[in-house]
């Protein structure tokens, strides 16, 4: 699944560089409609599953203030969702919670007219999509060395309260040999429930404050904001940011071929100066997050036979 979605994804990709194409893609799916529900915020998530909607010719309605909604005059958060089921075909939704996109996917299960129900953050819990085009921008990074097999991927920051790294420490059990490093400020360490998963999964991972050490034996560093919005007593303070951000010092001691990630936005973890680097790769990602929720969505609806018609042949 995860190999033809980036297959999906690299298709699109190609085939909107054409004005024909852009048009063939524009008439995929012309009859659908989606609801972004988005109560937390959101930039590139929303954007990019707004303008992959678009793309393939969807409509898009949405609520990004709970404020707005009749959730404010104490309607359920399940009558809410039943009531966007009636009007589209797919709900994608963020919220601050964890588990509301798997709660109304259950809803979804006991209703006559069910809708797909997309995660596009839950919480500080996971964020499904995300790693999905963090897989697609590892993929093609690594297609001219081999793949993601065997690799060494780093993860630094707010390990802890940072749900992108979360998600993607799942998928990682597709692939053969990976092997992980969590760079974390002590009490910002990857929780236990991801650290049993890869156990239980055999994925091997070691953790580390030392980000000299690791970087040397890094073939991707995936870095990560402080997620202060969670902090309950200014926690984040605390934390020595400059051992765990990326210079121009830091790209010294990485491979030549390895790659920089970063879900964004970005604090001081990442300096500016390292954008010119052709090891950045976080401005390609956050491009591939739209590619990526194109091909979710060509999946959801079942469009790839009528793709494969609008490709030249
Ligand atoms: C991330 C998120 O919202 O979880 N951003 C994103 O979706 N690209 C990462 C973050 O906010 O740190």
């Amino acid at each position: 699944m995860l190999d033809e979605l980036c297959d999906l994804a690299t298709r699109v990709r190609l085939l909107a560089k054409s004005e024909p194409g852009a048009r063939a893609l524009r008439d995929l799916l012309p009859t659908r409609r989606a609801m972004l529900y988005f109560t937390q915020p959101s930039t590139r998530t929303f954007l990019s599953f707004n303008n992959a909607c678009h793309i393939l010719g969807m409509r898009t309605s949405e609520i990004r203030d709970p404020a707005t909604s009749s959730e404010v005059k104490g309607e359920s958060f399940e009558d809410s969702i039943r009531t966007f089921s009636s009007y589209v075909d797919v709900i994608v939704m963020r919220t601050k919670e964890s588990g509301r996109a798997a709660q109304a996917a259950r809803l979804m299960n006991n209703i006559p007219r069910p809708v797909p129900v997309i995660n596009a953050g839950s919480g500080s819990d996971q964020h499904p999509t995300q790693a999905l085009l963090d897989i697609y921008t590892l993929d093609r990074s690594f297609e001219g060395n081999g793949s993601i097999d065997g690799k060494v991927i780093g993860m630094m920051g707010d390990l802890k309260r940072g749900r992108t790294v979360r998600s993607l420490c799942y998928l990682m059990r597709n692939y053969r040999g990976v092997r992980l490093v969590f760079i974390a400020p002590e009490q910002f360490a990857m929780e236990a429930d991801v650290k049993a998963y890869l156990d239980e999964h055999q994925i091997p991972y070691t953790e580390t404050t030392d980000l000299a050490g690791a970087l040397p034996t890094l073939d991707a560093l995936y870095v990560t904001r402080m997620q202060t919005e969670w902090d309950t007593a200014g926690e984040s303070r605390a934390v020595d940011l400059s051992r765990f951000s990326v210079g121009e010092r830091e790209l010294t001691r990485l491979k030549r071929d390895a790659i920089i990630m970063h879900p964004l936005p970005r604090g001081p973890e990442i300096d500016p100066v390292v954008d010119q680097d052709p090891r950045a790769m976080y401005w390609r990602q956050e491009r591939n997050g739209m590619w990526m929720r194109v091909a979710v969505l060509i999946k959801i609806f079942a469009a790839e036979s009528r793709l494969l018609e609008a490709e030249p042949r």
